[in-house]
């Protein structure tokens, strides 16, 4: 997700789950090919397994820029077929790319012939008024010949002229069934159900349905309901990690980043969703937004944000066994 899902924020994400795919930012073929692709495909090792998410529309482009990710390390790369910004629109890219099948599948084939790791797609479940189940299977089956077996569906269609990025992505309905029934129609295929996910457990009623669930804005926003994921998903038989843990366990990758010139908010603003929903949210929150951009702020703003929360559940642990002890 863009300015979201950065390496720092990606690495952070990772501290949570060690087997979800996690995704690059989408990077232009443009950014990639005549900017600094070093400092853009930059990731830490620990992050893997992760996807380097282009925008482009140039086969030769795009087959360049995926070698480069492959070059890098990246374990798939992915095409976005799904963003409707204007800015990508007069690129002639992500979701309006929808309209042009027989581009879309010059471009897989030339990505597919350029890489080894699996090459998939990001898309809608159509645009404007195309946006019929038999429009998307028509889609989805050009772009399988073309060789690509790995579809991530957002499925709401995206209206291309008078909506916001924003506007896109709670508008236009939400519709499952489209995508439960591509992976009926392709059961060959994997595909990956997105848009609207809120919960684990909306995920596995999902999983009944489609091969994978892509998390965005919950994931983000409540990052620790990732925690479970390697356990509820994966069979993996890691302990739970405590968010207090997952703060410890960012201290030595802060510290690396920041000798290296990083600034702390560039790492914390990432962090702020951690205690979403428990005791102690809103001071940690408080403890990140005002000392985390300080100039010099350093892996000590953690600690006394940890703290602060620890006060909040001290406060609220004495409120609650004086309130028993009164009631006794
Ligand atoms: C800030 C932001 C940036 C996004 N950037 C991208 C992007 O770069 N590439 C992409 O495929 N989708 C992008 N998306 C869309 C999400 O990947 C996802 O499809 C959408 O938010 C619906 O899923 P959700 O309901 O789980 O968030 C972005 C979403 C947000 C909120």
């Amino acid at each position: 997700m863009m300015e979201w899902t950065d390496r720092h924020c990606r690495f952070f994400l990772r501290q949570l789950s060690h087997h979800t795919l996690l995704y690059t930012e989408m990077v232009t073929t443009g950014a990639l090919l005549h900017g600094d692709p070093g400092r853009l495909l930059q990731f830490d090792p620990a992050e893997h397994p992760v996807a380097l998410q282009l925008g482009g529309s140039q086969p030769g482009e795009l087959a360049e820029s995926a070698r480069l990710g492959e070059v890098h390390g990246y374990d798939e790369i992915n095409l976005n077929l799904g963003c409707p910004s204007n800015r990508v629109q007069s690129g002639r890219f992500g979701a309006c790319l929808m309209a042009e099948p027989e581009r879309v599948a010059a471009c897989i084939s030339s990505m597919r012939r350029a890489v080894d790791v699996p090459v998939s797609v990001k898309t809608r479940i159509g645009i404007d008024a195309q946006d019929t189940y038999e429009h998307l299977h028509g889609f989805v089956d050009r772009l399988a010949q073309a060789g690509c077996a790995i579809f991530i569906v957002h499925a709401r269609k995206a209206i291309l002229k008078g909506l916001s990025p924003r506007e896109n992505r709670s508008i236009p309905p939400l519709r499952y069934e489209y995508v439960y029934r591509l992976k009926q129609d392709f059961p060959g295929l994997e595909v990956i159900i997105n848009g609207g996910v809120s919960s684990l457990d909306d995920a596995e009623t999902h999983l009944a349905h489609v091969d994978g669930i892509m998390l965005g804005r919950e994931a983000y926003h409540n990052p620790y309901l990732l925690a479970d994921a390697d356990g509820r998903f994966f069979n993996a038989s890691r302990p739970l990690p405590t968010r207090a843990g997952i703060v410890q366990q960012m201290l030595p990758y802060i510290e690396r980043e920041l000798q290296a010139g990083c600034e702390l908010k560039h790492i914390t603003r990432h962090m702020l969703g951690l205690f979403q929903g428990v005791p102690g949210a809103r001071a940690w929150r408080r403890q990140l937004s005002n000392a985390g951009p300080r100039t010099g702020a350093g892996t000590e703003v953690l600690l006394a944000a940890l703290e602060a929360v620890a006060e909040v559940n001290a406060r609220d642990n004495s409120a609650t066994a004086g309130g028993m002890q009164y009631h006794a």
